[in-house]
């Protein structure tokens, strides 16, 4: 076995997600990895809705379609990303014109054109959606955004049925992070019940894979998986990463910009990852790869947040001009060792 895909045919599919420079074609060698390794894709920035409707009704898919067109060319499963987020959704999404807050149901229509928009661009082709992206916090609490205190939690509901009536054949998904956590495992799992009580059509949950070297336990993840397939879902593994370099504890703000030990401290690999934590790190991969593994009766997709080191928002986030080792390829596109470990296992 000489390739990821390999390694999980019949199993799950894998994909990586593509950057808004659309890395293939401005890099021959990126390229050519994502064809050996991925059968999967998603669009990592552009098919958010301010990429795609900047402006009220000027729709911008150029990205959208370049990827798109890109994916079906080498025969991967699409993921679209994503349709109703409350980051990164243009301002005038939820003003009026004199720059009030939207009704209700203003802000309904937008959603409706929206998603509707978008998906039957691409009906039959995207073959799934994330709809919904992080609507819940850590504690099982709906996150305050504009789509919760406008409208309600009905926004959830209203977006499954958008897309479900824009293509009836679309996987339909609902995506978070740190689902690991209990409140909000708990509070997706209520969320499945209620759509699924009312007929409304949600194929699976995307547990975003955001990992570091101690966050979250195996175990707790597995819980997670466990308790959405209960009920009755598929469960997707979506953006893994799993970061190296230590989370800042204070409030990260103007002064960090300027202070130069707290970069030095937020930033210590800039000349290599060391061998302990290098070592750390394959563990960390390979401990839930063979998790993924012991449930792939339940899991249909795995996806990794970019496909070289290089590549990885981690370096930008929460500063910009981090050095972070998150992903399976290195910055020189070569696979690192634990890749040889996961083909091993994914397809004994
Ligand atoms: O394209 C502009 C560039 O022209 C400009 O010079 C530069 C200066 O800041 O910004 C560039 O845009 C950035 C974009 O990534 C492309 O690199 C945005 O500022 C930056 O905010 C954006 O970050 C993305 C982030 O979502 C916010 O949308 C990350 O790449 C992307 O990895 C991240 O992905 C999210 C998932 O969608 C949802 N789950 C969490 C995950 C990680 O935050």
């Amino acid at each position: 076995v000489e390739s990821l895909k390999q390694a999980f045919e019949g199993k799950f599919y894998i994909g990586t997600a593509l950057n808004l420079n659309q890395i293939w074609e401005r890099d021959p060698a990126a390229d050519k990895l994502i064809k050996s390794q991925f059968n999967s894709i998603v669009a990592e920035n552009s098919m958010k809705s301010m990429h795609l409707q900047p402006q009220e009704g000027k729709f911008n898919f150029k990205d959208a379609d370049k990827f798109v067109a890109y994916g079906e060319a080498n025969n991967m499963f699409l993921i679209g990303h994503t349709l109703i987020w409350h980051s990164q959704a243009p301002s005038w999404f939820f003003k009026n014109e004199k720059g009030e807050e939207v009704s209700k149901e203003v802000l309904i229509e937008r959603m409706r054109n929206h998603i509707t928009a978008v998906v039957s661009r691409y009906k039959g082709r995207i073959k799934g959606w994330d709809v919904v992206n992080e609507a819940i916090l850590d504690d099982g609490s709906w996150r305050k955004s504009k789509f919760y205190n406008i409208i309600g939690e009905e926004f959830i509901e209203l977006a499954f049925k958008f897309a479900h009536a824009a293509d009836p054949d679309a996987e339909l998904y609902y995506n978070d992070y740190s689902m690991a956590l209990e409140g909000r495992r708990n509070s997706v799992v209520k969320m499945i019940k209620n759509l699924k009580s009312k007929g409304i059509k949600i194929s699976a949950i995307g547990m975003q894979g955001h990992l570091s070297l101690d966050f979250p336990k195996v175990e707790e993840f597995e819980k997670s998986i466990l308790a959405f397939a209960a009920e009755g879902v598929k469960v997707m593994i979506t953006e893994m990463d799993i970061t190296v370099l230590p989370m800042p504890n204070r409030n990260i703000g103007a002064q960090v910009e300027s202070n130069f030990a707290y970069k030095k401290e937020m930033n210590p690999y800039e000349d290599g990852l060391p061998k302990d934590k290098q070592t750390i790190f394959e563990k960390r991969y390979l401990d839930f790869f063979k998790l993924f593994l012991k449930h792939e009766d339940k899991i249909s997709r795995v996806t990794v947040w970019g496909v070289t080191d290089a590549d990885s928002w981690r370096n930008n986030w929460p500063m910009p001009g981090r050095t972070d080792y998150a992903l399976l390829f290195d910055r020189q596109y070569n696979a690192k060792p634990v890749v040889k470990q996961i083909y091993r296992f994914g397809s004994s």
